[in-house]
């Protein structure tokens, strides 16, 4: 007997995934992934189709059933689903139709800047930071309060569906659970504590839409969804708990004490760390937010976040754009054919910069070629980029925090590159943790999920984090030979105007 199921649905910048778990085992039984198309309409602009996402979704749960029935376990022993998603990608839709005025505008996306900088320009100061006290957040292109207010000043549906009460906004969980209970009938009109805490309308304090904020960006707080926790029942459906990616990876890798990282390597790179139920505000341009919320009358969680834009993204565009691969996994074997990048360097700020220095008007640099310097080198150069920028994430956050992490835990498909993690354990010269079980985000969001509906997933003993533990990374490299790399790539990020942020005001 296989008892009760607990699923997840997993929308991520590149795609789509629906996983379904054995609640008591945590074992994967099965799972569906469909690619979402990304497209590029101007310089610095990143969209995708919302209507595609639904379909992925239900795409994604069709053939995970199907799988399963095939395997003669009974679908309906799924007792609850959670939606874990890319965060801060920007939705607004006609509640009459259900359909979307525009298509997402998605977190990477740069076509706000100058009114980021007009914004900055306006604070006393030219503070970026003017309204961390209040979202943890730097005022940056990346969240959705900014795209959102792109959309009602240049998309005339949109500004006219706001003055007939007829629009709604939402990020891409929001949109989903919408849908999925029932959209223009009966549709469910919620976010989570964590997505909403990456809006920058959002008071990470009260623990709700803050009035003043929404002034300040001149949003109107009727087309905001209802905020929720992150584990209880939303509709009837689907979906009992509702996270954003980073945050469901933080409870996948059972980082529920005070310390405890993680770092996910998805299209960007996301490094968390639990900092218990106060929010920490960071002095070295790290972002404070959300973790979870499990349960309406549970207290909130908070974590230090550091977030690179480009770590699997380098992949893709190497792929997409340069062809020097055809598929994402022929990276490892060319960059392990020459085992250096022989002095080149590649800084893939495609949308800015993010953590710790909030630049977006900074480029990719690929610097340090010579006429010996081939696409293997360069395939190198890539994977050290990732694993350097996560070094400048885990430099500000040992500064923040004085107790410097001793192991990182790290999950999310680039982990499964064996090259990128043993770079990683060389650059931060600490140990890399992967667990067995990779897909720690959706494991987070069933868990979630699961505790909503009274099923309870796994327990967390010490014996069961042990289990999940398979393969550890150790530094080889002496760190004094490491530190002349990690020199020069901080010379190549520092020829960017970079003010690095110090103020936690
Ligand atoms: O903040 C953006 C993040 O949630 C995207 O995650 O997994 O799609 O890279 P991922």
């Amino acid at each position: 007997m296989l008892g009760p199921l607990v699923a997840a649905i997993d929308q991520g910048t590149s795609s789509t995934r629906f996983l379904v778990f054995n609640a008591k085992t945590a074992e994967l039984l099965s799972h569906h992934q469909v690619e979402i198309q990304q497209s590029f309409p101007k310089e610095g602009w990143v969209e995708e189709d919302p209507k595609e996402i639904l379909q992925s979704v239900y795409e994604c749960m069709d053939r995970t059933c199907e799988k399963l029935t095939q395997l003669n376990i009974d679908i309906s022993n799924i007792k609850a689903i959670g939606v874990t998603n890319q965060r801060e990608t920007t939705i607004v839709w006609d509640k009459e139709t259900g359909e979307p005025f525009y298509n997402a505008i998605v977190w990477l996306d740069l076509r706000t800047q100058s009114t980021v900088e007009r914004l900055i320009n306006r604070t006393p100061g030219r503070n970026k930071n003017h309204l961390k006290h209040k979202t943890g957040l730097p005022i940056s292109t990346y969240f959705s309060a900014v795209k959102l207010r792109w959309l009602m000043d240049n998309v005339e549906e949109v500004r006219r569906a706001i003055l007939s009460h007829r629009a709604l906004f939402g990020t891409v969980d929001s949109w989903l659970i919408w849908c999925l209970t029932g959209g223009e009938k009966s549709g469910v009109h919620c976010t989570d504590v964590t997505n909403a805490s990456r809006t920058m309308l959002f008071n990470i304090h009260s623990l709700d839409w803050d009035p003043d904020l929404c002034k300040y960006f001149d949003i109107p707080m009727e087309i905001l969804p209802k905020v929720r926790s992150s584990s209880e029942i939303y509709g009837l459906m689907v979906s009992y708990s509702c996270l954003g990616d980073q945050s469901a990876a933080l409870v996948g890798q059972m980082c529920f004490q005070d310390g405890q990282a993680k770092n996910t390597y998805g299209t960007g790179c996301f490094l968390l760390r639990n900092t218990g139920p106060k929010p920490v505000m960071s002095d070295h341009g790290l972002l404070t937010t959300v973790a979870y919320k499990l349960g309406r009358d549970k207290p909130a969680c908070y974590a230090l976040e550091g977030s690179v834009a480009i770590a699997g993204a380098v992949v893709r565009w190497l792929k997409d754009n340069l062809g020097i691969i055809q598929t994402s996994t022929e990276l490892e074997k060319l960059a392990a054919g020459v085992g250096t990048s022989y002095g080149c360097y590649f800084v893939p700020a495609f949308s800015g910069l993010y953590a710790p220095y909030w630049e977006p008007s900074a480029r990719g640099i690929i610097c340090g070629l010579t006429q010996f310097t081939n696409k293997s080198h360069l395939a190198f150069a890539a994977l050290e980029a990732v694993c350097f920028q996560t070094r400048e994430i885990l430099d500000a956050m040992n500064q923040d925090s004085g107790i410097p992490l001793s192991q990182l835990q790290v999950d999310g498909g680039m982990t499964s590159n064996k090259l990128l993690m043993q770079l990683q354990a060389d650059i931060l010269c600490i140990p890399v943790v992967k667990p067995s079980m990779p897909e720690t985000t959706a494991l987070g969001a069933a868990m979630a999920a699961g505790a909503a509906e009274g099923v309870s997933v796994w327990s967390l003993s010490p014996e069961d984090l042990s289990e999940v533990t398979s393969e550890k990374f150790e530094p080889q490299i002496n760190p004094e030979g490491m530190t002349t790399y990690w020199l020069v790539f901080r010379q190549v990020v520092s020829t960017f105007d970079l003010v690095e942020l110090s103020d936690a005001s």
